[in-house]
């Protein structure tokens, strides 16, 4: 059976619904791949520690005293029972229940009870130390594998989307406010991963009552709270047809940005405090400017499941709008479920009263109780629930919206497409998927003449 088209733009729905295509993304996508598991501002002192989830691996990401960070298996070498039962904590060591094998907190095993006794001729203790995952960390987000084949982060996930990534999280020092918020959903990841990707399409539709109520930003507030900000506004009209884009980047990733149309003095930021503006023009390039200037939303979604939005969202009662940045993972449990780990990343400069502020916009909107959260849930939970069945299985999900021309005259890493009335960024994301199933034995038909000509990521 054919799971879709090599170019994206056909998915069949077993590849939504089948344990056994389940199976073979664990190996085929997971298993060569970089995962996302925690910002350092989680463990930012020596011994602290929280307890994640590569795929089906436990793992426990640990800083060690010396400040080195590890991810390593939640499993004892000795016979394998769970070290560290905690979501979070801070130790020095993690030792087993069972029989007392203890571990510093950079993993190497120190104790061994009675060791003399049951190793009279010694015991081999580097050897034992726990299974420890290679890790990679840009802009304060942790990255690991267990692949020891696989590339580097930048040589997987790709420059381009490194580029991209700094424009969001790398643009000043953020710290993870609060604990991952954690649910699961009735639905593959992929409905989360692709919708991420920049599906604008959905927004006047599924989120309508929320715009509607004035929730999100409304552009003319914003531009006030600028102008309060002594901002000059130079041109108020702007071309109002680029200031929403989709840019498509190698290897599967993809972002839809929405930038203000009207052209002032100096950068601007909406939605953050005037004061972290420096520290934004610090850490980012002319290019990188080009893209966050004056952006009032962008989601995206890295490859495979790492998603981050940042999004200018009222929050009422006089307050100026805040810029709310929400990262999140779409974990795979099995073919029909999803958990989410969501997380409210913010400038770890921003005052409290914006940090709260903050807080409040993510928790009506994009938190896991939020109106925007709820309303993308069910479309996601229907579709599982209207395909469960041989017939809608046996159907294709549609990604053929062509796209159109791409622009020549940005300096952005990737492809981009003005507007969202298009389907690139979804062909980008199942390209890569079906690319790398391909690779694990599943079939696909070949695409057709490719209607992303001049696209680098469909070459
Ligand atoms: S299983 Fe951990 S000490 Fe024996
Ligand atoms: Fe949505």
């Amino acid at each position: 059976m054919k799971l879709g088209t090599t170019d994206g733009s056909i998915v069949n729905r077993h590849s939504f619904f089948d344990d056994e295509v389940f199976a073979k993304e664990a190996e085929a996508v997971f298993g060569l791949s970089w995962i996302f598991l925690a910002h350092e501002s989680e463990i930012a002192a020596p011994g602290d520690y929280v307890t994640r989830l590569m795929g089906d691996n436990e793992v426990i990401v640990s800083r060690a005293e010396d400040g080195t960070v590890h991810v390593m298996l939640n499993s004892c070498m000795h016979r394998g029972v769970k070290l560290c039962a905690a979501d979070m904590g801070n130790t020095s060591h993690f030792r087993c229940g069972y029989h007392g094998w203890t571990y510093g907190n950079d993993g190497r095993l120190r104790g061994v009870p009675q060791a003399p006794v049951l190793y009279p001729e010694g015991i081999d203790r580097k050897s034992r130390g726990l299974k420890e995952a290679r890790t990679d960390i840009r802009y304060g987000l942790i990255f690991a594998t267990f692949n020891g084949e696989i590339g580097d982060l930048e040589a997987e996930y790709g420059a381009e989307a490194l580029w991209h990534l700094q424009t969001l999280v790398g643009k000043a020092e953020y710290e993870f406010y609060g604990p991952p918020v954690r649910a699961v959903g009735e639905f593959n990841w992929k409905s989360g991963a692709e919708n991420w990707t920049g599906d604008g399409y959905h927004g006047e539709v599924t989120h309508r009552t929320v715009l509607g109520v004035g929730l999100v930003f409304d552009t003319e507030s914003i531009v006030e709270d600028l102008i309060d900000d002594d901002v000059v506004l130079t041109a108020p009209d702007g071309n109002a047809s680029t200031s929403q884009n989709q840019v498509t980047l190698p290897k599967g990733s993809a972002l839809h940005n929405v930038q203000l149309p009207h052209s002032f003095n100096q950068p601007v930021f909406p939605g953050y405090e005037k004061h972290l503006w420096p520290e934004f023009l610090a850490n980012l390039t002319d290019e990188q400017l080009t893209v966050a200037d004056r952006r009032v939303a962008v989601v995206g979604t890295f490859f495979p499941n790492l998603g981050i939005v940042e999004d200018v969202l009222t929050v009422g009662d006089g307050v100026p709008p805040v810029n709310v940045m929400n990262l999140r993972l779409w974990r795979p449990v099995s073919s029909g479920e999803t958990e989410i780990w969501s997380w409210l990343v913010v400038p770890k400069r921003a005052s409290q009263q914006w940090k709260e502020n903050a807080q409040r916009a993510f928790a009506r909107s994009f938190n896991l109780g939020g109106m925007l959260e709820l309303d993308d849930f069910h479309n996601w939970n229907s579709n599982a629930q209207a395909n469960q069945g041989p017939v809608g299985m046996s159907l294709n999900n549609d990604y053929t919206a062509p796209a159109v021309e791409p622009r020549t005259d940005l300096p952005w890493p990737g492809s981009i497409y003005d507007g969202f009335l298009h389907d690139v960024e979804f062909r980008t994301f199942y390209t890569e998927w079906a690319a790398r199933m391909k690779n694990a034995g599943a079939e696909f038909a070949e695409a057709e003449a490719s209607s992303d000509e001049g696209d680098p990521s469909h070459e």
